[in-house]
């Protein structure tokens, strides 16, 4: 048994752990990352953003291929999917960032600590699996993530019915299947289903999907994806899903006001209804750490949890469950344990959906603006008047801008469009700057560019654009 102490021990190495671990080595703590899972990177790197995205573009550069290439006269012959090969592809992908993981922490001199991490109490971690012993550290940091959300009558067997981490390995391409909740991994993971020619049908409690982000993007969300063969029922629950091996699995779906349920027959169904905080094993009790009402390590404003000098940040934690905030939050947090002033702008935090077209938001939808009484100025550009996105022959979609109509400052801003998730990035920067719509559109833009379409929409809020 080893006894070895550290500056900090970092439990989880997601996004959030791994990120925080590199940044407190380099202010100059001696650190220790325990991680149970033989690659590095969290739900993040092995079953989350890497591999779903690895499959979303294949899948589109597909889809492209059968769909969009002739318009552009390309002409071709057969195109197959040959999906062992597309698997392997994601694979390799989640494998050398798992190696690049690995290289930044030898490079960093972070400790890995193979096993499984829990907290004994009095600054002290134990860890079971190959690095099994007790180590101590004056700060210890809980980025152990989140896991899927079950939900009631119906068990993810991963093969039938699958949660995120089975929908991206299937072994064939099903004929159909059922997405139980209409939000971004159903919708995402939907997508690249349908690409491939499954015939997909979402199953959404509420009346809309994407339920969260402004309304107007999420109906021309709907009405594009349902384009490209999606189907949706909205305003459903269902009940039961029985898997019955090569009949398929049925489900009993029934309006979400209550009504007659009807059953429903799919080869595969996803269940993708949210995800919760992963703190299973961790002895949180003994150590004294509290949950709040959702399940959520409880943390005050500086990630201190209830137990003196235990933090912790990520999907375990309150907030959106994005790697990009948990990495914010590893940064934030290794910055204010070596006595610096970070800060961590929750109102500029950008969410994507990596569909095709993307979605693209930050700050304020028009909704909430709406309930919070604030007065507004709106500003719409559609990219079917954008030069660049026509040549792309990809026009479905627009920019919005929302200026609060006091300040001038951008409250939010909201695009559905080709590479909306790289175009919000300018948006992102203004909230962070405290910047008008006029900022925007008085900074030069390239032409012709998708960018273009924000400095439009910018423009719009003035009620002055050039290109409408
Ligand atoms: P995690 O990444 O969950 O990492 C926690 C780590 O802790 C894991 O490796 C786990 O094995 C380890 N661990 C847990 N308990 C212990 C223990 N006791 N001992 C040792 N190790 C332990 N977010 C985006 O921003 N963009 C995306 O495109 C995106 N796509 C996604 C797609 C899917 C299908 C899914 C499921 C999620 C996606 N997310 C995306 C969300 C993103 O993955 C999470 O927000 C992010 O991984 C959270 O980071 P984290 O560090 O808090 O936790
Ligand atoms: P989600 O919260 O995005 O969507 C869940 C959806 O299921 C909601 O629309 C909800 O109304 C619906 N729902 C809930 N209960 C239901 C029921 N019983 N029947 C039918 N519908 C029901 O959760 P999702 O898609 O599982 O993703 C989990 C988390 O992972 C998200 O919070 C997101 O932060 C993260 N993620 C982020 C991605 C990205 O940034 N691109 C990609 C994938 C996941």
């Amino acid at each position: 048994m080893s006894e070895q102490a550290f500056d900090i021990i970092i439990i989880g190495a997601g996004p959030g752990g791994y990120t925080m671990a590199i940044r407190c080595a380099q202010l100059g703590m001696s650190v220790a990352c325990v991680e149970k899972d033989a690659g590095l990177g969290g739900t993040c790197t092995n079953v989350g953003c890497i591999p779903s995205k690895a499959l979303l573009h294949s899948s589109e550069l597909y889809h492209e291929a059968t769909h969009g290439f002739a318009q552009h006269g390309i002409k071709v012959g057969k195109i197959e999917v040959d999906l062992p090969a597309m698997m392997a592809q994601k694979q390799s992908v989640v494998s050398s960032s798992n190696k690049g993981i690995e290289f930044l922490f030898k490079k960093n001199k972070v400790t890995w600590l193979k096993g499984e991490g829990s907290l004994l109490g009095g600054g002290k971690v134990t860890v079971k699996g190959e690095s099994a012993g007790t180590y101590s550290a004056k700060h210890i940091v809980i980025a152990t993530g989140s896991e899927v959300m079950p939900l009631k009558g119906i068990e993810i067997d991963e093969k039938q019915v699958v949660s995120s981490t089975g929908a991206l390995k299937l072994g064939a391409v099903p004929k159909t299947m059922v997405v139980i909740g209409g939000g971004v991994i159903g919708l995402e993971l939907g997508s690249v289903w349908n690409r491939l020619g499954a015939e997909v049908t979402v199953v959404e409690f509420l009346d809309r999907i994407l339920p969260t982000n402004d309304g107007e993007v999420s109906k021309q969300m709907q009405r594009v994806l349902a384009k490209q063969g999606m189907k949706f029922k909205l305003g459903t629950k269902v009940t039961s899903a029985k898997a019955a091996g090569k009949g398929g699995v049925t489900l009993t779906m029934e309006p979400a006001a209550g009504g007659p349920a009807e059953e429903v027959k799919a080869d595969i169904v996803l269940v993708s209804i949210g995800r919760r905080p992963y703190t299973a094993g961790l002895g949180l009790e003994a150590a004294g750490v509290q949950l709040d009402e959702r399940g959520r390590v409880k943390v005050d404003g500086h990630f201190q949890t209830t137990a003196k000098g235990v933090y912790a940040i990520g999907d375990a934690i309150q907030g959106a469950m994005l790697a990009h905030k948990a990495e914010e939050e590893g940064v934030v947090l290794a910055e204010m344990l070596a006595g610096q002033k970070p800060h961590i702008n929750y109102d500029a935090i950008p969410g994507v959906v990596y569909t095709w077209p993307e979605v693209a938001s930050v700050g304020k939808t028009e909704e909430e603006l709406k309930a919070a009484g604030i007065a507004y100025k709106a500003g719409k550009f559609p990219f079917t008047a954008n030069a660049r996105a026509r040549a792309m022959t990809m026009t479905d979609g627009f920019v919005k801008i929302l200026e609060d109509e006091k300040t001038k400052k951008v409250l939010g801003a909201h695009i559905i469009g080709p590479d909306a998730g790289h175009l919000i990035q300018e948006l992102v920067m203004a909230l962070e700057f405290g910047a008008s719509a006029e900022d925007i559109y008085r900074t030069v833009h390239a032409h012709p560019a998708l960018t273009e379409a924000v400095k439009e929409a910018a423009l719009a809020v003035d009620g002055r654009t050039i290109n409408i």
